[in-house]
This record gives C-alpha cells, sequence and structure tokens, in this order.
C-alpha cells in the first residue's frame, strides 16, 4: 500500500517525482525517497515522514536528472524508517527499485542472498528485489528483472533503474501500476492522479507484464517474453478534480461533491422509467446473489440486500471478502456475485472475487477507478462515475455504490417484464438536489460537533435498512476521529450495549419515517430513561422527537428504500467536523491508507 511514481525524459525529474508523490501521498505517507540517475550515477535521498519533508531535503537541491523513481510508504515489514524508506538498492549501488506489495518468499530469498554474498540492509521484504536483479543483471535491466521476477512470489509493483542504462523497467503483479505516456517523456505510477498533470495518456499493466520505457518510446512484453499488445486509455478527469478546490480536505470536498456524483452515476442509465446497464447475464437464471467488499463498500453491500431482497424477491447473502476468501464457500449453479470497491484494488476483495470466479460462478462489479484490477477481473460492471476519492475515509463512493445497487435492482425487475415504479423514478431524481440541501446544514453540523468532540464514545443506532447507515457512521468517526464509536441495531440495544449509557454517552439515532419509526421512538424512549444524549436524523420536528432528542438533524424525505444515501450525509458531516474540531489530518488518519492492497 505504497504510492510509486517514475519519470524519464526531458525535463527535471525531481520535481516531477515530489509532484507525483503527493497526489499519491493518500496511499502511504510515513516515509518517502527518490533515486535519480545524474552523470551514470544513483543519487539517494529518503526521509521518514511526510514528503513535504523529503522536499525540503538539502540532498535533491541542484539535481540535473531526467531519470529517476520515488516512492511513499506505507508500512508493512519494517518500521517507518529511512533505512526502510524505498528507493533500495544492489550491493553496489548501481541498480534502484521502488515495489509496492508483498514479496511472500523475502525470507528464504535473503537467506538465499546473502549465502552469495549480498548485504541486505532493511528490514523490509521489498529490498531482496534489488539484489535478486543485480545477480541476474548482465547487460540488460529488463532480463534481469525477468530473471528475478521468476522467483519471486508474492505481489508487486515495480519500477527499476540502472546507472548505465537509459530507462526504467517495470512490471507488475497484483499492485497496480500504469504507464503514462507522454511527448518526449514517459511516466509509471501507482494511480492516475499522479501523472495526468504530464499526460492523459495511459496504459494499464496486467498482471505478469514487464514495461521497458526510455524517453519517446514504450514496450510491454509478458514474464515469459511474449508482446503484450497495449492500449492507450485517454483520461477524463480533470487535474482540478483530483485537487481540494477550495476545500479544507478532500475529505469535505467529497462530501459536497455527492449531488454530482450521484448524477454522474444516474447519466445515461434511467431515461423514460427504463434502466440501461450492460451486464453480462440472463436474470431469469439468478437464483442467489452474494456481495462481498470491505470496510465501508460493505456497509453498502448490507444495504444493498435490503434493496435486491425487496424489489426481487432474489435471496442475497453479503460477506466481508476476507472471510469469504477463506471459507470454500459453496457456490451453485444460479449464484451471482457482486464485488464492490471503491478503488478496485483491495487485496481481500480481489482474492475473494477470484475464488469465486474459479468455481464458474458469473462476477459483477461495482467499482469507482476505471481499469483497476477488479474492474478489469469481473464479468461486467457498473462503474460508479464518482470521480477520484482522495479522502482516506469513503465518503461519496458509499452513496453512489448504494445507488448502483439500486439500479441493479431495478434492472433485474425491468429485464423480468415489471414496470419501474413511477414513484421511486421521480423520487430518484430528486436525489441530488435533497443531498444539497444536507451540505449545505454542515455549519450547523459543525456548532454540534463542538457540542460532542470531547466525548470518547459514541453509539449509532438505526433497524432495517438505516443499521448498515449506523455502522457507517461510527466507521467515519472513529476512523478519522479517534473516538470509539459502534452501530448498532437499534432493538440489540436491550440484549446488553444499553448497560453503556449513561449521560455521557451520545447516541445517534436514524430516526427518519418508516414502517419501524415507533419502534424507533421506543428505542429513544430506553436510551432517554438512562439519561444517554440523543442527536436525531428525522425528516421532521414533531412533538415525539423533540420530546426525546437533544438534538435534531433535519434531513429531506424520502422513500425509505433511498434513505440511506440522504441519512449517511449528515453522518460523514458530523465526523468529518469532529476530526477537524480536534485538530486531526482527516485526510490522512493515522494507522490507515486510502486503498488496501495487502491482505
Ligand atoms: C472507510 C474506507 C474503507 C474502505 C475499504 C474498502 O472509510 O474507506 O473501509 O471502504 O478499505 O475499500 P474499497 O472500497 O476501495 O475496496
Amino acid at each position: 500500500m505504497c504510492g510509486i511514481i517514475a519519470y524519464i525524459g526531458e525535463g527535471n525529474a525531481v520535481p516531477v517525482l515530489i509532484k507525483g508523490l503527493k497526489k499519491l501521498e493518500y496511499r502511504g505517507y510515513d516515509s518517502a525517497g527518490i533515486c535519480v540517475v545524474e552523470n551514470k550515477r544513483l543519487i539517494t535521498v529518503k526521509r521518514k515522514g511526510r514528503i513535504e519533508h523529503l522536499e525540503k531535503h538539502p540532498g535533491l537541491k541542484n539535481i540535473n536528472s531526467s531519470l529517476g523513481i520515488s516512492h511513499t510508504r506505507w508500512a508493512t515489514h519494517g518500521e517507518p524508517s529511512e533505512i526502510n524508506a524505498h528507493p533500495h538498492l544492489d550491493c553496489k549501488g548501481e541498480i534502484a527499485i521502488v515495489h509496492n506489495g508483498i514479496i511472500e518468499n523475502h525470507n528464504s530469498l535473503k537467506k538465499l542472498l546473502e549465502k552469495e554474498g549480498h548485504k541486505i540492509v532493511s528490514d523490509t521484504d521489498s529490498e531482496v528485489i534489488a539484489h535478486l536483479i543485480e545477480k541476474f543483471y548482465s547487460s540488460s535491466l529488463e532480463n534481469a528483472v525477468a530473471e528475478a521476477l521468476k522467483l519471486i512470489e508474492g505481489a508487486y509493483g515495480l519500477a527499476v533503474i540502472q546507472k548505465d542504462e537509459n530507462k526504467i523497467v517495470a512490471a507488475r503483479k497484483g499492485s497496480p501500476l500504469i504507464l503514462g505516456i507522454g511527448k518526449n517523456e514517459m511516466l509509471v505510477a501507482s494511480d492516475i492522479p499522479a501523472v495526468l498533470q504530464y499526460t492523459r495518456k495511459v496504459i494499464y499493466l496486467n498482471d505478469n507484464e514487464i514495461a521497458v520505457l526510455t524517453n519517446n518510446s514504450y514496450s510491454v512484453m509478458k514474464i515469459n517474453g511474449e508482446k503484450a499488445n497495449k492500449k492507450i486509455h485517454k483520461i477524463k478527469w480533470s487535474i482540478e478534480e483530483t485537487e481540494k478546490k477550495g476545500f479544507r480536505h478532500f475529505m469535505l470536498k467529497e462530501i459536497f461533491e455527492q449531488p454530482d456524483s450521484v448524477k454522474n452515476l444516474l447519466r445515461g442509465r434511467m431515461k423514460n422509467n427504463k434502466i440501461k446497464l450492460t451486464l453480462d447475464m440472463d436474470v431469469k437464471k439468478i437464483k442467489r446473489i452474494i456481495i462481498t467488499a470491505c470496510g465501508t463498500s460493505w456497509h453498502s453491500a448490507l444495504i444493498g440486500k435490503h434493496i435486491i431482497e425487496d424489489l426481487t424477491r432474489i435471496p442475497v447473502y453479503v460477506d466481508y471478502a476476507s472471510e469469504l476468501r477463506y471459507r470454500n464457500p459453496v457456490i451453485k449453479k444460479g449464484d451471482v456475485l457482486i464485488v464492490i470497491s471503491q478503488s478496485g484494488e483491495t487485496a481481500d476483495t480481489l482474492a475473494a472475487l477470484k475464488e469465486i470466479k474459479s468455481k464458474k460462478c458469473k462476477c459483477i462489479g461495482i467499482v469507482n477507478v476505471v481499469g483497476s484490477t477488479i474492474a478489469r477481473e469481473v464479468d461486467s460492471g457498473i462503474y460508479l462515475h464518482a470521480g477520484p476519492e482522495m479522502g482516506v475515509a469513503s465518503t461519496k463512493a458509499f452513496s453512489s455504490q448504494v445507488l448502483a445497487l439500486l439500479l441493479f435492482a431495478l434492472w433485474i425487475r425491468q429485464e423480468k417484464g415489471y414496470k419501474i415504479d413511477d414513484d421511486l423514478v421521480r423520487e430518484l431524481k430528486k436525489i441530488p438536489e435533497k443531498i444539497n440541501i444536507i451540505v449545505k446544514k454542515s455549519d450547523r453540523l459543525r456548532e454540534l460537533a463542538e457540542k460532542f468532540k470531547n466525548s470518547t464514545n459514541f453509539l449509532y443506532l438505526g433497524r432495517g435498512i438505516n443499521f448498515p447507515v449506523a455502522l457507517e457512521g461510527a466507521l467515519k468517526l472513529k476512523e478519522i476521529s479517534y473516538i470509539h464509536a459502534e452501530g448498532y441495531p437499534a432493538a440489540e440495544m436491550k440484549h446488553g450495549p444499553i448497560a453503556l449509557i449513561d449521560r455521557n454517552m451520545p447516541v445517534v439515532f436514524l430516526a427518519t419515517k418508516n414502517n419501524l419509526s415507533d419502534k424507533i421512538l421506543s428505542n429513544m424512549q430506553e436510551v432517554k430513561a438512562r439519561k444517554g444524549r440523543i442527536i436525531a436524523v428525522a425528516n421532521e420536528k414533531n412533538k415525539e422527537i423533540e420530546k426525546l432528542a437533544d438534538y435534531i438533524i433535519i434531513v429531506p424525505e424520502t422513500l425509505n428504500i433511498l434513505s440511506p444515501i440522504l441519512n449517511i450525509i449528515p453522518l460523514q458531516l458530523l465526523a468529518y467536523h469532529i476530526a477537524d474540531l480536534k485538530g486531526l489530518n482527516v485526510d490522512k488518519p493515522r494507522n490507515l491508507a486510502k486503498s488496501v492492497t495487502v491482505e
């Protein structure tokens, strides 16, 4: 879970690499480093901590180089430190590598290399790669890389340079890597935002492919030496879209973008009450749907279960990808798998997908990042088109995922010959404007956040389709504010957690109108009776709610099936403001990285 950017061209490599690293910092940010070639010599500069820290390193001043590799790290093997930061070099200091992924057999490779006299200085799994390449190097870097990779087990996105060869060699297995094709310059990166300033033309490397880039050429081959024919993709995102647009944080920008991101999801997919999806399956044969995902995407899967079962009567099972992948699940004829992932690179989700795919099950992806590994592995899918999500805490992807699941359910209904409910379509079209109404309450939510920022615990309670919203609200708060928070089905309180309630316990209730409204009111009574402090997300300030709740956040009324998309917005804002008021780094919370590409 690290970021790689490499450059070869007519420009000066150092500023390109630093800018690229800043765009990739969301992938990891505990240490960073650069290695460039200058006068047939490798110059390496590394620092613990953020990219700004590396940027100020005196060793980077006055370097004039047109070839270099760089890396921002999120530690998996070995603590964050200068020595463990990438790039890693071979014994002679002639070959340098940056690596994203995990080398599973690094211990045995290390033993083998040490026996042969190599001196391995860091605690990382990655350093062995530089020494293996050294072992095989005679005159061609790509040949040496190919030989080295044959011995490596595990995942890698890799960029390599050698002091005498004016080229970058890149390789990929299991960790994302793209090539940026510029004019007299080429780049390699873990993600698109890092190259957008220089080019919009990208090539997605596939697993087991090796690329060789010079100033004005690129070639891609498979690890077995066969040529790989690659398509150039044109990226449509604007650079602006990957930046903060005047918001204090990416997370806040992304919360405010939701009216547009949900519009983008619907664009071209819903016309005159007709749903247009291109999914490769015969709906009449579907007997069961399994949804798998991690984290926030798993929460949207839980909502998807309610939606799909309600609208299609097809049974839906939801499973954490990390559990599903190891359970040898029963897959039968008529099963369909839905995989949900914002990044499209989450290691557990990808592994679960591969496991189920190997059992000959149809696989659909609900993915945001176009061309990501999961998007390419599934049989067909629905892209969210939510634009890049840079804040570590997922926000706009969640609302779009829920909406994508709804479209999927409606599409099944349509394919089975049922008419789509006019009320639902009418309400769906109003969702962007209703989200807009809620985000405008941001200041009011900041006032509320001020009152609760010093709480040490929070409970979030919901029922039915809004129980997963409670889970997601609690996750948002804990991951960015470090306040302990739990989501619960409201009726479960009396089976244990109610013991936690006292005057210091804030309890957020999802109390918008639905068939369970009365039940939620009684759950609120139970909390009130024990002096808990109630924050209610409701559609109106009616007398009953006013009697029970200390604070009420009003959200516009909608159909119950659509309510999670609106109800989550104030919870995202509450979490954001609490974390910001506590002075925390909202976009890069401790111990977390945006894309979890390791197990
Ligand atoms: C929480 C969050 C994570 C991700 C999870 C899955 O805010 O962002 O829980 O949802 O790591 O990531 P994707 O959706 O990229 O597979």
